[in-house]
C-alpha cells in the first residue's frame, strides 16, 4: 500500500468510526426526564446508593445474614426508603409509567425484606431479582442526560 492509499484507508476508518458513534446516539431511544439540576444529581446519588445497597444485600445473603439483608433492603430501597429519597417531590417530573416502575422496586424490596426476614432464602433470592429486573426496566426506558 503507497502512502495515499494509506491515508485514504485511514481517513476512511475515521469517517467510519464517527458515523458509528452518532449512529449510537441517535439509537438512544430512552425518553430524556428534564429535572431541575439540583434535583437531577440527588437522584443520582440516590442510584448510586441503590448499587451501592444491592451490593451489600448480596454480601449479606453469601454470609447467611438474612436478617441483614432484609434490613439494608427495606430502608435503603423498600417502602421504609421513600420519605428519605424524597420519592413524592420527585415524583412529580416523572411520567406515570416511570413512577410505576419506581414504586415496584420498592415494593418488591419491601417484599424481599419479608421473606429474608421470614428466613426463605429461595424465595428471597425471587424478590431480589424482582427488585434487580425494576432497575433494568427503568433504565432501558429513562435518561436524565
Ligand atoms: C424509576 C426509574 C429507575 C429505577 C427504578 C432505578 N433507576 Fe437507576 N437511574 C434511573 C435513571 C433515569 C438514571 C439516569 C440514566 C441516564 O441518564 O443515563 C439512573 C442512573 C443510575 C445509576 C448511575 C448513577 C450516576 O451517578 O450516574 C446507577 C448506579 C443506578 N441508576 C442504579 C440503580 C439501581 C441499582 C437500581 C435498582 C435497585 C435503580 N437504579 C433503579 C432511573 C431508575
Amino acid at each position: 500500500m503507497n502512502q495515499i492509499n494509506l491515508s485514504k484507508a485511514i481517513l476512511f476508518f475515521i469517517a467510519l468510526s464517527v458515523t458509528a458513534s452518532t449512529g449510537a446516539a441517535e439509537k438512544d431511544a430512552r425518553q430524556k426526564i428534564k429535572l431541575p439540576t439540583q434535583m437531577r444529581a440527588h437522584m443520582l446519588s440516590n442510584m448510586r446508593d441503590h448499587l451501592q445497597a444491592l451490593s451489600e444485600i448480596q454480601a449479606a445473603l453469601a454470609a447467611k445474614q438474612l436478617d441483614r439483608a432484609a434490613d439494608i433492603a427495606e430502608t435503603r430501597l423498600g417502602m421504609t426508603s421513600l420519605a428519605s429519597h424524597g420519592a413524592a417531590h420527585m415524583a412529580h417530573y416523572m411520567p406515570k409509567a416511570m413512577q410505576d416502575i419506581g414504586t415496584e422496586m420498592h415494593h418488591a424490596a419491601s417484599r424481599f425484606a419479608r421473606t429474608a426476614h421470614e428466613g426463605d432464602g429461595q424465595k428471597a433470592l425471587e424478590n431480589l431479582a424482582q427488585v434487580t429486573q425494576q432497575c433494568v426496566a427503568c433504565h432501558a426506558g429513562y435518561r436524565v442526560y
